[in-house]
């Protein structure tokens, strides 16, 4: 399990036996017990690929000291962390990139049940051709995509300007190589200040994730 979840095999993106568990663990337009039932979902019934209770706390550590309006998220799964980030900063307008075929009708039936459709937009496209032609910079970006991928969308998203000035860049899994590129670069910049977050693994609590938050001062 623990190779298939570094490698990001064997993940669920099954809507309907997804959505009949939500809808009994869960009333509709309750966030936090849909959030719950994802959790529940991905460690009793079938692994998933969501960011996970314990990246959730930083993620949202973040959004209470950041505050964030104009979110974007690249890998939006099942999309557990974009109801997160719903959730807490209801005022927020989240820009959700996802290329895979099956996710955003996934996304759309969650967001729906838990009634944040309208806060939250679905691009269906791989990241590298939705960079260049999203219409303004965000205060936040959340990356949990392919973490190979990491190094270069940051640089297009700088190229672009997609990123505020002050703004907070999010990235999940730090701590797989692949993404060990895209680490070292953001901690070697002088207009980031970077932390990592470490904590326990989703549904393998012996083995550790981290998180990197950076927040760009140019
Ligand atoms: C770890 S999951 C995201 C989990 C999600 N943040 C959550 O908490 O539910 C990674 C997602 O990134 C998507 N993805 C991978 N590479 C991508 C790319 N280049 N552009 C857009 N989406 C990508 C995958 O299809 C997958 O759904």
């Amino acid at each position: 399990m623990r190779l298939a979840q570094q490698l990001g095999f064997f993940q669920t993106t099954d809507l309907e036996p997804l959505m009949s568990y939500v809808t009994q663990q869960a009333a509709p337009g309750d966030v936090p017990g849909v959030l719950r039932a994802l959790e529940t979902y991905g460690t009793t019934v079938a692994y998933m690929m969501h960011l996970g209770p314990h990246a959730r706390q930083v993620l949202e550590q973040v959004l209470r000291e950041h505050r964030p309006r104009r979110i974007l998220e690249i890998g939006m799964y099942c999309g557990y962390s974009s109801l997160c980030m719903a959730h807490a900063l209801p005022s927020s307008r989240i820009t959700g990139i996802e290329h895979s075929r099956s996710s955003p009708a996934l996304c759309q039936a969650l967001f729906a049940y838990a009634r944040v459709e309208q806060q939250i937009e679905i691009i269906r496209a791989r990241a590298e051709k939705a960079i260049p032609t999203l219409p303004t910079a965000y205060d936040l970006v959340l990356m949990d995509h392919n973490k190979s991928l990491y190094l270069q969308d940051f640089t297009l998203l700088l190229l672009h300007q997609r990123l505020a000035m002050g703004g907070v860049i999010v990235a999940d899994n730090v701590n797989l190589g692949a993404a060990k590129a895209f680490t070292e670069h953001l901690q070697s910049r002088p207009d980031f200040s970077v932390t990592v977050h470490v904590f326990p693994r989703h549904g393998d609590p012996e083995q550790t994730d981290s998180m990197l938050v950076g927040v760009y001062q140019p």
